[in-house]
């Protein structure tokens, strides 16, 4: 039975500021989605690799994988992206080839995870556990807040909670393949759909355990972030 990993990469990025989608922004002068397809195939664990382009941006993606060195020992396979993470993550799931027992999902947003937090991850699946979360204590405080009625208006807040029992979570989040496809097929979040594939295997009142993450594991998800990631990897070629 293989292990795959399923990265969603179909978002705009929003957050980022405009221009190209944010996985095909460049870190080290290459493609931030090239970084993290290096990122799982790096893992002995990981032998597929589907990639879950924008949704027009398949054959580009395709194009991508072609141009820039890739282990061999992985296959890879692109598929295009859906409205939503959630949806996107769902696409790459239906094209998971029968073999695969063990599934990764990881953010192309967070190119630069050290690949001993996704063995770490692959392991703990394999050990036995149906999901598997790589986190982090936090540095801030955190506030429930009655959201603004208004942007720019004072925000009630609602409680504090105890910030040592709090986690900030990363991936890649590891899973049994038949609890995530159970996940996806069975529970509906609304809105923007769920951000964390963990969350939808909690609501189906299965166990979800964290192991430690990585700072380097963090998400590019506004422009300081970028500076951070240019100067990780600066000082990793260093
Ligand atoms: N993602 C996806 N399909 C979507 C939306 C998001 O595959 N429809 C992916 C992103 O490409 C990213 C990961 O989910 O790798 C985490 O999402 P996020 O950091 O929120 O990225 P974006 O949605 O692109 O950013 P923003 O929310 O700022 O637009
Ligand atoms: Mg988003």
């Amino acid at each position: 039975p293989r292990t795959a990993a399923v990265i969603p990469a179909a978002g705009r990025g929003v957050r980022l500021g405009p221009g190209t989608p944010k996985a095909l922004r460049r870190l080290g002068g290459t493609p931030i989605l090239i970084h993290a397809i290096r990122a799982m195939a790096a893992s002995r664990a990981v032998s597929l690799v589907v990639v879950v382009a924008p949704p027009d941006g398949a054959p580009e993606v395709k194009h991508l994988l072609d141009e820039h060195a890739l282990p061999e020992r992985t296959d890879y396979l692109v598929v295009p992206g859906g409205e939503t993470r959630q949806e996107s993550v769902r696409f790459g799931l239906e094209a998971l080839p029968e073999d695969v027992a063990v599934v990764l999902v990881h953010d192309a947003a967070r190119p630069l995870v050290p690949v001993d937090t996704v063995d770490a991850v692959a392991a703990a699946v394999r050990d036995g556990a149906p999901a598997v979360v790589p986190a982090l204590p936090l540095a801030d405080t955190v506030k429930e807040v009655e959201p603004a009625v208004a942007p720019g208006e004072p925000e009630p807040v609602l409680a504090t909670p105890a910030r040592a029992r709090l986690r900030a979570v990363q991936t890649p989040q590891g899973f049994d393949r038949e609890t995530l496809e159970r996940a996806h097929a069975e529970v509906a979040v609304d809105g923007e759909g769920a951000t964390d594939d963990a969350g939808m295997v909690e609501r189906l009142g299965r166990p979800v355990v964290v192991v430690p993450g990585h700072e380097e594991a963090f998400k590019v998800t506004r422009p300081l972030d970028l500076v951070l990631a240019e100067a990780v990897l600066a000082r990793r070629r260093a």
